[in-house]
């Protein structure tokens, strides 16, 4: 008889507003692993924002979050409890895309061992060591090509990539300028080394913009997407570089009720600014080269990695609607099973 694994699936693609209603809880008794596989207990699972970007993609029944192996966006770090594979022996820790799910038998397809990060939690293969990290480091340092002194303005700041942005962009020399939506948020910015740190839900964006960045920009991680594009585009000065990395304000909106932004190309042009989107799965070469650098800025005390830790897998739901109201939710999010 095989194991009993519990799994959260989607009633249906996901669609608008995303509420608990779209969810349900199933157990489900597992095969047991035949030559060449091995079964698997999830011990640290991860709820990002994509997973209801991508979501419009899932099927009536589907397991949430199941359906990117191809394009590496690991949802899981797993122990390996039984084999019949001898690349993935007992005891060994995999990063797999098997979606919000306790236990899976896999043949390997889409695993990869974590990486031995010593004393740091090997849940960090989830965020600041993994795919956010790889988004944060390489939209700066790769797409935007920062430069010592120069001023950055990033958003949904306090989140899993934000938080890593403004601690990169100090670690290099620059001006950060950062928004979050609560006050604690913004005073742990503020520890974190941002040079000015806005409460969005309070302040006016292009009056915060008038008094942290009078010069202009040099570069704009977006997040949020929606109007505040256009906003942050205004204050954009000559040679600078916005990287579109996410727009978690409309991830939440059907097509029609999509922020409708009104800009006016002409600083594109006169500015020659550079505007590029960013799919972390296209930078995957590079995660070894960041992995090292992040763990070296992380000894140096230059970076450090914040989780917020959710007990229990029943949990999952309210962890994952929780990066839509932002709450209490410092650095990256991550369900302990
Ligand atoms: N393109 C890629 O490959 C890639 C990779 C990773 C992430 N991303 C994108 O990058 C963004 C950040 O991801 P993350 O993992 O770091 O998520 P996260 O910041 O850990 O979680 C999302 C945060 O966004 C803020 N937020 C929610 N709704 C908002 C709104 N309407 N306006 C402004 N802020 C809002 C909330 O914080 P507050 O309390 O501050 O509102 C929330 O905590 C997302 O858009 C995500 O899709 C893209």
């Amino acid at each position: 008889m095989g194991v009993v694994a519990k799994v959260w699936k989607v009633r249906g693609p996901l669609l608008g507003h995303v509420s608990k209603d779209d969810f349900t809880f199933h157990e489900e008794t597992l095969p047991d692993p035949k030559d060449g596989e091995f079964l698997a207990e999830a011990v640290y699972l991860t709820v990002d924002p994509y997973m209801k970007g991508f979501g419009f993609q899932h099927k009536s029944g589907e397991v949430m979050s199941s359906i990117y192996g191809e394009m590496e966006l690991a949802n899981q770090v797993a122990r390996v409890i039984e084999s019949k594979n001898e690349n993935f022996p007992v005891g060994t820790l995999v990063l797999n895309s098997q979606g919000w799910r306790t236990h899976f038998v896999s043949d390997g397809t889409f695993a990869s061992i974590v990486l031995d990060f010593g004393d740091l939690s090997p849940s960090h293969a989830l965020g600041a060591l993994g795919m956010p990290g790889l988004t944060a480091y390489c939209s700066l340092m790769v797409v935007c090509q920062l430069k010592v002194g120069e001023v950055v303005v990033v958003n949904a700041a306090a989140g899993a990539v934000g938080n890593l942005i403004v601690q990169i962009g100090k670690a290099v020399g620059c001006k950060m300028i950062a928004y979050a939506g609560t006050d604690e948020k913004c005073a742990w910015l503020k520890e974190l080394g941002a040079d000015y740190v806005y409460n969005y839900k309070k302040k006016n964006l292009a009056d915060t913009l008038k008094e942290a960045a009078p010069e202009g920009v040099d570069c704009f991680i977006d997040h949020v997407g929606g109007t505040t594009f256009a906003t942050v585009l205004k204050t954009v000065r000559k040679g600078g570089r916005i990287c579109i990395v996410g727009e978690i304000s409309q991830y939440n909106k059907t097509p029609e009720q999509r922020d409708r932004i009104d800009f006016n190309s002409n600083n594109i042009i006169a500015n020659e600014i550079n505007i590029k989107g960013f799919v972390s799965s296209s930078y995957q070469q590079r995660a070894g080269e960041v992995v090292a650098q992040m763990l070296k800025w992380n000894k140096e005390g230059k970076v450090k990695f914040r989780e917020r830790i959710v007990d229990g897998f029943e949990n999952m739901v309210d962890a994952f609607l929780s990066l839509f109201t932002g709450q209490d939710n410092f650095g990256k999010v991550i369900i302990k099973v």
